[in-house]
């Protein structure tokens, strides 16, 4: 028999246990309940030693933040905070801070509220959250903030069902596809109904999961009989007036469905999911078939840019380079596709960026592109636009904060879409 030097005998050994580790975790996968767990990750909270009820906390001036319940068209009670910008809250400090609430379970009761109303300039941001934690994990207060430095420009942003505080009350008692979009969509309709605010002068961004709420919620204002949702989502009452176009669908590290997302996708940059399957295609198919939420997003997206005839979809992809969960390949992927897609349109035309100082042979696949295809209506801000911005740093998370985002979303705002990025050179 050979004889293993002990550091190789360690090493198999380590190596033997993580294989292990993997195989029971993806046999333990195939329990629909333990799928939903650590697909949702909505038990996991990093910030529980914090009070969510308390903004200050969280490094908001008082009464910036008001935190309020909404209900979704099933019945569910959502968590949610609504944030208000630098320049409406200097303009009205002391009455903001003289009426702030923990919590009001009607935001139209509230000061918020009434600044929101008060000028027919405001705009809203609907901020969609990854998976795990809630409205104030990591680094998303960093994405409020940034928003918050816009003019005129409001957020409001909500936990799914079973985050946070919000709750659970509808069989199966878990997070679900259907579930989160049927969050989504209410959420969109709190702002576009029962706020009466214009989908002009609003924006949806989403990170991550959240990429794929918001596409699919959007789908939904756009075509709601579509063949591309779940048909166990509930309608909000009254029906609401489709398609709308908002003024910009912002998606930071998106990914085309989960299948593909798990082939490459490893947690916390480190422990593969479906990697160690490449080489056989039937126990990959196996697992894949077994996957209960598909979030086909690219599919989506395609369907909503070619049902919204003559109204305005305009989509900005971000994805930071040194993103170690989800590969920023995985958004070249998609906004290829949709390029293509845009393409076939009237008068479309598509322009593409890259910096590097390394030039030529050494450039790699990515490097800070910016690339952009709008049809032959883009320019009226009526048309069909996307765009894709591969950004330098930020990593998975902690890009949704930085400049870029918030750029992104001052860029929807200003219809026709006059502004280019400024791209890094390395
Ligand atoms: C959280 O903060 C709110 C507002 O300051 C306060 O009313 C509530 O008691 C706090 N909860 C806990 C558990 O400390
Ligand atoms: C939301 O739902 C809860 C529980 O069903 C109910 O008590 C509350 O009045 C509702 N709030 C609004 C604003 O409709």
């Amino acid at each position: 028999m050979v004889q293993f030097s002990p550091i190789l005998k360690k090493s198999y050994w380590v190596l033997a246990g993580l294989g292990i580790t993997w195989a029971v975790f993806m046999v333990a996968l195939l329990n629909p309940w333990i799928q939903s767990h650590a697909l949702y990750a909505h038990k996991i909270n990093t910030g529980f030693w914090y009070n969510v009820s308390n903004p200050e906390q969280f490094g908001f001036a008082k009464g910036q933040v008001t935190p309020f319940s909404l209900n979704t068209t099933d019945g569910e009670t959502l968590y949610c905070w609504h944030v208000l910008p630098y320049d409406v809250y200097l303009e009205h400090e002391d009455e903001i801070v003289q009426k702030a609430v923990t919590h009001t379970e009607d935001f139209k009761a509230s000061v918020a509220h009434k600044l929101l109303r008060k000028d027919s300039e405001s705009r809203v941001v609907i901020n969609f959250h990854g998976n795990a934690g809630h409205v104030a994990d990591g680094f998303r207060t960093h994405t409020y903030r940034s928003v918050a430095g816009i003019p005129k420009t409001h957020l409001l942003t909500c936990d799914y069902r079973g985050f946070g505080y919000s709750t659970l009350r509808n069989a199966p008692h878990l997070p679900t596809e259907p579930g989160l979009i049927t969050d989504g969509i209410s959420m969109i309709s709190y702002v576009l109904q029962t706020l009466s605010h214009p989908s002009d002068r609003t924006v949806l961004l989403g990170q991550s999961l959240g990429t794929a709420v918001t596409t699919a919620s959007a789908l939904y204002f756009t075509d709601p009989s579509t063949s591309n949702l779940p048909k166990t989502i509930t309608a909000p009452s009254p029906i609401p007036k489709t398609p709308q176009a908002f003024a910009g669908i912002v998606l930071v590290a998106p990914f085309p469905s989960l299948p593909i997302l798990l082939q490459s996708y490893k947690i916390k940059g480190f422990f593969p999911i479906l990697s160690p399957l490449k080489g056989y295609p039937k126990i990959r198919a196996f697992f894949e078939n077994r996957i209960v939420d598909q979030w086909p997003t690219l599919l989506r997206l395609q369907a909503l840019l070619t049902s919204a005839a003559k109204s305005r979809v305009h989509i900005s992809i971000l994805h930071a380079r040194n993103d170690q969960e989800i590969s920023f390949q995985l958004s070249e992927a998609m906004y290829s596709s949709l390029e293509t897609s845009v393409l076939s349109m009237e008068g479309a035309t598509a322009s593409q960026e890259r910096r590097t100082i390394h030039g030529g042979e050494r450039v790699r696949r990515g490097a800070f592109v910016y690339r952009k295809v709008e049809d032959g209506d883009a320019a009226t801000g009526k048309g069909k636009s996307v765009e894709l911005e591969v950004v330098r740093f930020g990593g998975h998370n902690e890009v949704v904060g930085f400049s870029q985002v918030g750029l992104a979303v001052r860029r929807a705002f200003e219809h026709g879409g006059r502004f280019m990025p400024g791209l890094d050179v390395e």
